[in-house]
């Protein structure tokens, strides 16, 4: 399977739809977020999902379980193979989770947030929880597997050890991922695609090493290349 979910980070549907289009033969899913959901709703994720291609809804859910799981059961009906709630939410939370989504499409995956990548040992004190960044991702993820969930988004750095204690089958799905010679952006802990595979990621989420390369097709080719992936 291609692990490469490509990120659709823009409001513009039309370069959206063109861009998802080309790199089509080289990647296993299309990932759509806040940016381009806050713009487009429901209504703009339908042609990807029709697509074919995989889609993962990146809206990060956090609520009280009552409304998250109406708000599952509303993306789950979409047809999005993966969604995704904060872990801070609480397992009651992340229960009703999952159990809207099952509900509504068995073969949705629900994956957790655990701590956002822009946070630091030093903002945890401030939030009333105690450094290390991984002790917090480590308790929350093991969380999220109790609660049932198929997985988290996590940071490269942190896939060995949450393989480690979390077995095989749990989803860890990894942005931050930058092949050799490409921008950083705002990025800092970043990692290279076979790099991050081998060390136990289920999918990459890879947003503008393919989308702002000058040829996003050749790129996502490239990647794909990179792990002994053909084009489909
Ligand atoms: O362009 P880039 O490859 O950095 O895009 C990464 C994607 O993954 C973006 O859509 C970003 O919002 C998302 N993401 C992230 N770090 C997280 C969670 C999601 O970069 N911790």
């Amino acid at each position: 399977m291609n692990p490469i979910y490509v990120a659709l980070d823009t409001t513009d549907p039309d370069y959206a739809r063109e861009l998802a289009e080309r790199v089509r033969p080289y990647v296993g899913g299309l990932k759509l977020g806040l940016e381009f959901f806050s713009a487009h709703g429901p209504q703009g994720v339908r042609p990807f999902v029709e697509s074919g291609l995989p889609v993962f809804l990146d809206l990060k859910y956090h609520d009280i379980p009552n409304t998250v799981a109406g708000a599952v059961r509303a993306a789950a009906g979409l047809g999005v193979s993966i969604l995704n709630v904060h872990a801070q939410g609480g397992a009651a939370m992340m229960r009703a989770a999952l159990d809207a989504a099952k509900s509504v499409s068995p073969a949705t995956r629900v994956i957790a947030v655990t701590m956002l990548t822009s946070l630091g040992d030093e903002d945890l004190p401030g939030l009333g929880l105690k450094p290390p960044v991984g002790d917090q991702v480590l308790r929350l993820a093991s969380l999220a597997q109790q609660c049932g969930l198929d997985g988290v988004v996590c940071s490269a750095h942190e896939i060995a050890r949450l393989r480690k204690e979390l077995g095989p089958d749990f989803l860890l799905v990894v942005p931050g991922i930058r092949p050799s010679g490409t921008a950083l952006g705002d990025q800092r802990r970043v990692m290279g695609p076979a790099e991050a595979r081998d060390a136990g990621a289920s999918v990459l989420v890879i947003g503008r090493p393919i989308t702002r390369a000058a040829d996003p097709a050749q790129a996502a080719r490239d990647i794909a290349q990179s792990l002994g992936i053909s084009a489909a």
